[in-house]
């Protein structure tokens, strides 16, 4: 598999990610301005983890960590339901930047479980049975991941939906008592397109073709070109209720 920028086909009716409108020097500042922050953070906090779902943004946090030598830890929440292109581009991702991603995945006893208590199809037919299973392979696995950090990073961004309009580049993460960061908060989604690509940086291959956000297979679709970045994920329900619990 090819994840090399360079494969980069738009395809008219598929989402395609939007052409950079701003200067170099604006695109200098924010990539400075990234540096910078992750640096603090790093500095600030004794145990650091960014979790990371190998999208693109994610992949840009990986790349700076790992140039910067920062000292904060990766992981990966492996749902068991993730696409076999994310799991193939995570051994990728570990190789061409060297670094060891932390796999974390659901305790078989709770998928035993919860296997007792619904189907896996089940998820369409009611929100109770598609929270159930996010409970049991998203927020229980980021609990441990968490459990001895003092701070955390995400990839998110106010651009990507309605829900995540008014998050804070610093935030306090109520549930776990600890700070979490989302430095990309502020970036546009040209702007982490044209990073990327004037980085060189690999790009998950279901980006390319029209996932521009990327989830459990299951519950992710490509979108059309116009529609919202997240209209792909858990495409079944509402705008306003599309989080599954990782983001409080
Ligand atoms: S989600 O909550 O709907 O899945 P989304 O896919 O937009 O979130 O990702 C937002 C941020 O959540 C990512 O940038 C990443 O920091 C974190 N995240 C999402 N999925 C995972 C995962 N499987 N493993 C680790 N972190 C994840
Ligand atoms: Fe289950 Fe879908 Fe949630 Fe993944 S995103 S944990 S498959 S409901």
């Amino acid at each position: 598999m090819n994840f090399s920028n360079s494969a980069y086909r738009p395809m008219t009716e598929r989402w395609q990610a939007p052409e950079y409108g701003g200067s170099e020097c604006e695109r200098l500042a924010k990539a400075k301005r990234l540096d910078d922050q992750l640096g603090q953070i790093a500095a600030k906090h004794k145990s650091v983890s960014f979790a990371c779902s190998f999208s693109i943004e994610d992949i840009i946090l990986v790349e700076r960590i790992a140039s910067l030598g920062l000292g904060i830890t990766i992981f990966a929440i492996d749902t068991g339901r993730l696409p076999g292109e994310t799991l193939e581009f995570a051994d990728h991702i570990e190789d061409h930047y060297d670094v060891s991603i932390q796999r974390i995945a659901p305790d078989s006893e709770s998928l035993q479980k919860l296997a007792g208590l619904q189907h896996d199809d089940d998820i369409y037919l009611s929100e109770s049975f598609r929270k159930k299973c996010c409970e049991v392979r998203k927020l229980a696995p980021l609990g441990r991941a968490l459990a001895h950090a003092d701070a955390w990073v995400t990839g998110m961004r106010r651009e990507q939906s309605a829900t995540r309009a008014s998050i804070a580049y610093k935030e306090f993460d109520h549930a776990r008592g600890i700070a979490k960061f989302n430095p990309l908060v502020e970036w546009s989604t040209a702007e982490v397109w044209s990073f990327a690509r004037q980085q060189k940086i690999p790009i998950h291959p279901l980006h390319e073709r029209g996932y521009p956000s990327i989830g459990c297979a299951p519950c992710t679709r490509a979108v059309r070109a116009h529609e919202d970045l997240r209209a792909g994920r858990w495409w079944w329900l509402s705008n306003d209720s599309k989080e599954c619990g990782l983001h409080q």
